[in-house]
């Protein structure tokens, strides 16, 4: 796939990369394309890797992450306008607040439904919001997969974004409409907590299963 990854930090850089090595044309959109962290990260990745402006990231790409912090979000989407229309929009970011003890949004709406009112013709997709960078580079726990969930209200986006989930190795559980990001989103608060209070970065949830009773 034609994936545009917007943002080279942490997430940005580690999914883009992991698609780049999976087979995928990626392109990564910085504020600074030349720039020192930029072009480490290029020369990180596979050739078939790109760093260029938001625009062109998003015009080159079917699918766009959005690897962004959330206060940076609603300028850059009104910035890039248009360009989104009919595109596949995977939206990993927590509206955290500035202190990062909480969410600025909960309980009646998302950072993912936001998104989908900013960028109004994409295809939002919530997905890897539940789990740190750490594990996005390694996502395998003594051959147990680490759980992605995703959910969406466009059904061929949301399997195109499971797919892209599972090429890194992750397991992807789907997770219901749009509107579930106002779970997904304070889970990643319960995620965080975890990671800070003793279970440090590399961990990850997964969900365990019985055969159902006939
Ligand atoms: N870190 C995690 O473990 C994790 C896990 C799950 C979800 N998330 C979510 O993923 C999103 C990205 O997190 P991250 O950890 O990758 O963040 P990060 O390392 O700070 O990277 C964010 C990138 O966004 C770009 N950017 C554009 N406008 C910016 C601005 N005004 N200020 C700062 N950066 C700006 C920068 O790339 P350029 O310099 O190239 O423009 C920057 O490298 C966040 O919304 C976060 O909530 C993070």
């Amino acid at each position: 796939m034609k994936i545009g990854v917007l943002g080279t930090g942490f997430v940005g850089g580690t999914l883009g990369r992991r698609w780049a090595e999976a087979g995928h044309q990626v392109w990564f959109g910085s504020r600074d394309p030349d720039g020192d962290k930029a072009q480490t990260l290029l020369a990180n990745c596979p050739a078939n890797t790109r760093v260029t402006s938001w625009i062109d990231a998003v015009e080159q790409a079917d699918v766009i992450l959005l690897a962004l912090p959330w206060s940076s979000v609603e300028d850059i989407l009104k910035q890039l306008d248009g360009a989104l229309d009919g595109k596949i929009l995977i939206d990993c970011v927590n509206p955290l607040n500035s202190t990062f003890s909480g969410l600025e949004l909960g309980f009646t709406s998302s950072a993912a439904e936001e998104i989908a009112q900013w960028a109004p013709r994409s295809r939002v997709v919530k997905a890897f919001n539940t789990l740190s960078a750490a594990v996005m580079a390694d996502p395998m726990f003594d051959g147990v997969k680490a759980a992605v969930f995703y959910c969406g209200d466009d059904a061929p986006a949301l399997e195109v974004v499971g797919q892209l989930a599972n090429d890194l190795d992750f397991d992807a559980i789907v997770a219901g409409p749009l509107q579930n990001a106002r779970y997904l989103e304070p889970f990643s608060m319960l995620y965080i907590h975890l990671a800070m209070n003793g279970w440090g970065s590399q961990c990850a949830f997964q969900v365990l299963t019985r055969p159902k009773p006939q």
